[in-house]
Formats: structure tokens, sequence, C-alpha cells
């Protein structure tokens, strides 16, 4: 099929690689000029495993090319158009559907008849209804539109594309899905096919429901610090009910990402003018913005001469796998610890074109713990999580404490080497609140 993939960021460039591979011809277009012209030479503007592969064997084919819009919207709509833009978070909660809203625009500009436009950006509950009249208004064609919301997951994006849990069509006439049945033939995960509003909603009520159970467990780590439990072996025998599931059962210092929180900040938003106060969703938000100041709090009460210390955070990507840093809990820690007083060393594997004030960035994580009395592991990275601690202590100060964010370290080892362990739901030394 002919395919034209708009947005070429985390979900556009992964929607479109996959595509070329299953035999589709793909046009991705994007208004970035430097990241098109890298793209057409194999080069990926973002690190996620396997795409640069995909991403030579794409063009090879010549099933798979990069454009900017310069060369006319008109000779852009493809028989499937894909809108993969970005939808950030707007100051109100609310997701800022400007870029889509100029996509559209552009697409209703250009488009001579009708073509089936497929929308993988997470929009606002009512957003489909809103563009096939907006579109209608400016054209005078009445579009068909899918919303086709995207579930992958950073840093398995490529993996997540073919075994999808499910695949979720929504459509005002489900006639408008059969381009789409065939666009994803070869993916064999089932298909939920419902109306737009659904689709809409399904998407958000993912994400809300994955990030509550995120704070839920966290809730449950500080509970476990007050009374002396192991989260460890708490979420464990949680996760033993099949009814709950082992899934999103880790503390730590909170979700971040592209998605999570700036998704639960706009269902809430969309619940709020709609006139409902979803107030567990609410505490959800509440409670992760509290957790990633875990770090700060105890380490403000285990070093009282903050501004004498030099604090490594390690870890600047959301999660491990990717370069996103987008709404990371280390970069509302490092503020925090500069505020405080301390200097502050930066170390991440992959996030390195990091715009950072104030901050040493290290190119090693011994360069960035070297003099350190206290180390934040922010990310989860599996080099961060299996690091020589007897190498750790000898290049940190005294004291010398690890702040376990994720859960992620083994204790005893980290506290056999001579270092202070604090963890999250670990109860230790730290206990005392
Ligand atoms: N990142 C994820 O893990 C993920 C997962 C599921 C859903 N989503 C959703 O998918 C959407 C895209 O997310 P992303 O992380 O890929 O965003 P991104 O910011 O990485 O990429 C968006 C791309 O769109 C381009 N763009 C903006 N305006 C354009 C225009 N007018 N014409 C052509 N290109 C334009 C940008 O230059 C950028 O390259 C968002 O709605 C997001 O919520 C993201």
């Amino acid at each position: 099929m002919q395919v034209t993939v708009i947005g070429a960021g985390y979900v556009g460039l992964v929607a479109a690689v996959c595509l070329a591979r299953s035999g589709h011809t793909v046009t991705c277009v994007d208004i970035d000029p430097e990241k098109v012209a890298a793209l057409n030479v194999g080069a990926s503007p973002i690190y996620e495993p396997g795409i640069e592969e995909l991403l030579t064997e794409g063009l090879a084919s010549g099933r798979l090319r990069f454009t900017t819009p310069e060369s006319g919207w008109e000779s852009l709509i493809a028989e499937i158009t894909i809108v993969a833009v970005g939808t950030p978070m707007a100051g109100s909660g609310s997701a800022d559907l400007s870029q889509v809203r100029d996509v559209v625009d552009a697409l209703s500009d250009a488009a001579t008849g009708p073509f089936t436009l497929v929308m993988k950006s997470t929009v606002a509950v009512g957003t489909g209804a809103a563009l096939i009249e907006r579109f209608l208004a400016r054209s005078g064609l009445t579009i068909r539109y899918v919303s086709n919301p995207e579930f992958l997951r950073e840093g398995r994006a490529i993996e997540d594309w073919y075994a999808t849990d499910r695949i979720v069509l929504g459509s005002a006439d489900p006639d408008h899905l059969a381009p789409l049945r065939a666009l994803y033939a070869d993916i064999e995960a089932p298909v939920l096919e419902t109306d737009i509003a659904s689709a809409e909603t399904i998407k958000y009520a993912s994400n809300a429901f994955l990030s509550t159970k995120i704070s839920f467990i966290n809730e449950i780590a500080n509970l476990c610090d007050a009374v002396g439990a192991n989260i460890d072996d708490v979420a464990r025998g949680i996760g033993m009910d099949v009814r709950i599931s082992p899934h999103f059962l880790h503390a730590g210092i909170g979700y971040g990402g592209s998605c999570f929180p700036k998704d639960t900040r706009a269902l809430e938003f969309i619940a709020s003018i709609n006139g409902y106060q979803f107030s567990l969703l609410k505490a959800v938000i509440d409670v992760n913005n509290r957790q990633r100041l875990l770090p700060v709090i105890h380490l403000a009460r285990a070093l009282p001469d903050m501004d004498r210390r030099t604090v490594a955070v390690l870890g600047l990507a959301f999660k491990p796998g990717t370069d996103d840093v987008r709404e990371a809990p280390a970069f509302d820690i490092i503020p925090l610890l500069l505020e405080a007083g301390a200097s502050v060393t930066a170390y991440d594997p992959i996030a390195r074109e990091v715009p950072l004030t104030g901050v040493k960035r290290a190119a090693t994580v011994w360069k960035a713990l070297a003099g350190a009395s206290a180390a934040i592991v922010t990310t989860e990275w599996p080099e961060l999580c299996a690091l020589d601690w007897t190498r750790v202590r000898a290049e940190m100060a005294d004291p010398a404490i690890v702040y376990d964010g994720r859960n992620c370290l083994d204790r005893t080892a980290v506290e056999a080497a001579g270092l202070t362990y604090m963890g999250v739901g670990r109860p230790g030394a730290h206990r005392q609140r």
C-alpha cells in the first residue's frame, strides 16, 4: 500500500520503518529539514534499538523515503495518511493539538479527493469528530478518519510494533477500516474496532491505569518505609495474584517520559471540562510529583552541609533503552540539588545532547562519581545497576551514599562495599522520617 507518515519522531519513525519492512511504500514527512536529511542517509535522530537497521533496509529497498512538506502536500497525501506529530502538554494540562491541527489544515487545503486519515497522535477525546468537521468545512470533503492510538514503548518500540497486545481502530463507519485491516495484515494481534471517541478514550485510560499502578505501588513502598516492610517482597506477593499481575509494580521515584505525565494531566483536564472530578487520577499525579522529590528530601537530611557536597545524578533518560529525557525525574531533582547548594555531576550512557545548566556533564560514570558524597540512580540503565561497588566506594568521598531511585541495585553488594544504601520502600538506616 502507499502510505504517508507525518512526523518522524519516536512514533512516526518507528511506524515508517516497520511499515516499509512489511512491504508498504512509505513516505515519511517531517518539518525538520535536518532530521529529514539525516534520515535519508540512514542516520536516526533518536536512539531506539534496531531502528538504524530497519532504516537502512527500508532506504535500500526503495520503499522508504523522507521528505519535508516543501515538496507540496498535494503530492504527499497517500491512500493511507498517518498523523504522528507531537501533542505536548499545554499550560492548562490539556494536550496541545496545534501540530495536529496544522497538519490536518494543510491536508484539507491540498486534498482533491477522499483518503484515509489515520490519527496515531494521542489526541483529546472529541478531537476526531472535530477534525472531521473542520476538514469538511475547509475542503468540502468528507474524510475517512480512523483513530488508531499507538501503545509502543520507547526502548522496545520495534518489538512492540510487531507484538502489540492489540490494535485499536476507531471510526464513524466500519467500512472506513478496510484499508487499515490490510495495512496491519502481518501483525498478529487482536483488533478492537470501535467508535472514534472510545478509541481516543482507550489510549488515555490505558496510560492512566498504568500510571495508577505505579503511583499505587509507590504509595505502598512509602508505607513499607514507615512500617518496616520490604516493598520487593510485598510487590512480588501482590503480583502473584493473576488479577493484579506483576507488571508495573516496581516502586521508585515515579514515572516520567513523554506520555504518562502528559496523558494523565490531559485526561484529568478532559474530565474537568466535561464536569467530572477524576479524584483518583488527581491523586495519582500528586503522588508521582511527590515521589520524584524523595531523593532530595532524604539526601538533604543525610547531608546537612549539602552546599559543600557533590551529588552525582546517574541517568537522565526517563527510562533505560531510550535517549528521551522528556519529563524525566532527573530534571526535577537536579534544580533542587543546585538550589540546596550542591555541586551536581550528571551522567547518562545514551542521552548526551541534553541542555543542562549549572551541572557538570561527565563522560563516564566514574568521572561523575569522583569526589561525590551521594549518587542518585535516576534511570535503571543495566550498566548502572551492575557497577563495581568497590570502585564506586573508592571514587566517592565520605560519606558515600547511594540513593537507589529505581530499586534496581543489589543492596547487599552496595553495603558490602562500605557504601550507605537508600532505596524506596526498602527500609534501612534512612527509615526514620
Ligand atoms: N513517544 C512514545 O512513546 C509514544 C507512545 C504512544 C503514543 N505517542 C503519541 O504519539 C505522538 C507523537 O509522539 P512522539 O514521541 O513521536 O513525538 P516527537 O516529538 O518525537 O515527534 C513528533 C515529530 O513531528 C514533527 N512535526 C511537527 N509538526 C509537523 C508538521 N506540521 N509536519 C510534519 N512533521 C511535523 C516534529 O518535527 C517531530 O519530529 C504524540 O501524540 C504522543 O503522545 C507517543
